[in-house]
Formats: structure tokens, C-alpha cells, sequence
């Protein structure tokens, strides 16, 4: 499959249990530069932590999306977990998917979620070099801030229905966190194992 074939052919749909397997082929296709992007960290121990995030989902709290292609291939994978009212997400596209609109698409599926969960806001760590994905996060609504340590950005914005919150972004209208948020690469919900 190539990013050229029919946008109609991608499904984007809740990850399940069943879907370790290809969860594990598509970690295992991603790019070492993609992976690192995605998890701060190289090595396993992050994949294996995804895994097992996947075994404790709940639709509400904790959400996976997935990118599926027309055979059963994951092509992108999109998580958030709420902490108290906010929610941190992370996504990745295999590289030869990107540019397609695919990681917009997730994104938007975390947010229209997160929404319907009834989460106040959504907030993401982002390495400060990784233009790409800032660019995208912008896109969608979200405001972006020097990170603590000036090597990571945060993106953060309020979670509303999706049409209310494109209508929003149309009119040029920032949506900004109900607060300052905090992080510690360290001991984020989705960035934990940084170390193992
Ligand atoms: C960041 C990432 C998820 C973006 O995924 P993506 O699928 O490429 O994202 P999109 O295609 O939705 O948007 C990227 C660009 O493609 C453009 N695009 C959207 N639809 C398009 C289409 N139909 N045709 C061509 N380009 C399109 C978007 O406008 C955007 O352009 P821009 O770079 O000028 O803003 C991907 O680069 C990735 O996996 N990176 C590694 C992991 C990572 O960095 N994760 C983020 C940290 S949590």
C-alpha cells in the first residue's frame, strides 16, 4: 500500500484487544526516528508499554484509535489517557502514509472522543524539533507552549464536539486549556518508561 491509494480505503476505528498483532507489525514498520518522535525514547520498552496500554482501554479515560488500510494493515495509531480533566494524546503515521491527512484524521478522532467522554481538554508533548507534528496540532486548534525543559513543546486545547470545534478554528479562535498544564517527560501517562 502507498499513501497514493484511495483516502476511502483507510478506516479509522477504536483500537480493540484483538488488534495486538497488528499493532505489533505496525510498531515494528515504523521508522527509528518516527518511534523516537513518538516515545522520547528508543528501544522496546516503550512498544511494550503501548501493548499494554491497549489490554487496559476503556473508550473514555483511555482511548486508542487506529488508521487501517483496506487489508487489515495498520498505518497509524492514535492514544490519549486522561488525567483528571485533561487528557494527553500521542499519534504516529507510518512514514510512507504521511502528508495524506491521516494523522489529521486521528487526531481529530482523539478530540471528537475525548469529547464525547466528556473531558475537558487535551494536551500533547511534542519534541520542540518536530515541526511536522506542531504544524499539525495547530491545524486543529490547539496552542502551543515552550515545555519546561525548552527541548519539548506542549500543545493543549479545550475538547469540544468536532464541528463546534472546526466552526471555532474557522473563525481563527484559539482554544485554549483550562489551565497551565505541567509536565514531566519523565512521568507523563503516555511517556512513563523512559529509562527502562
Ligand atoms: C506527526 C505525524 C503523526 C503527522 O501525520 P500525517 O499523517 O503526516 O499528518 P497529516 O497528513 O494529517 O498532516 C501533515 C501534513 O500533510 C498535509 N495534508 C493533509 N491532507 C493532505 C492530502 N490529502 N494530500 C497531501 N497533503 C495533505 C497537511 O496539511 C499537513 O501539511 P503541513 O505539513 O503543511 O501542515 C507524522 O509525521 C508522524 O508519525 N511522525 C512521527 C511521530 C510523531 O512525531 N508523533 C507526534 C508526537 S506525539
Amino acid at each position: 500500500m502507498s499513501a497514493r491509494e484511495p483516502w476511502a480505503r483507510v478506516v479509522i476505528r477504536p483500537a480493540v484487544g484483538a488488534d495486538a498483532e497488528a499493532i505489533t507489525n505496525f510498531l515494528a514498520a515504523m521508522d527509528r526516528d518516527g518511534l523516537y518522535e513518538r516515545h522520547f525514547a528508543h528501544g522496546e520498552a516503550p512498544n511494550r508499554a503501548l501493548l499494554e496500554r491497549l489490554a487496559k482501554l476503556d473508550g473514555s479515560r483511555r482511548a486508542m484509535y487506529l488508521a487501517v488500510g483496506a487489508d487489515g494493515t495498520v498505518i497509524g495509531h492514535a492514544e490519549y489517557v486522561a488525567s483528571e480533566e485533561s487528557a494527553e494524546f500521542a499519534l504516529m503515521v507510518l512514514p510512507a502514509w504521511r502528508g495524506a491527512g491521516i494523522g489529521g484524521e486521528l487526531l481529530g478522532a482523539l478530540l471528537t472522543g475525548a469529547a464525547r467522554a466528556g473531558l475537558a481538554g487535551m494536551h500533547g508533548m511534542i519534541q520542540a524539533t518536530n515541526t511536522r507534528a506542531i504544524r499539525l496540532a495547530r491545524k486543529l486548534g490547539f496552542h502551543a507552549t515552550p515545555g519546561d525543559d525548552r527541548t519539548t513543546v506542549i500543545v493543549s486545547r479545550l475538547c469540544l464536539a468536532r464541528s463546534n470545534a472546526e466552526s471555532d478554528f474557522a473563525s481563527g479562535q484559539r482554544l485554549l486549556p483550562p489551565e497551565p498544564l505541567r509536565h514531566d517527560p519523565d512521568r507523563t501517562p503516555l511517556h512513563r518508561c523512559l529509562g527502562s
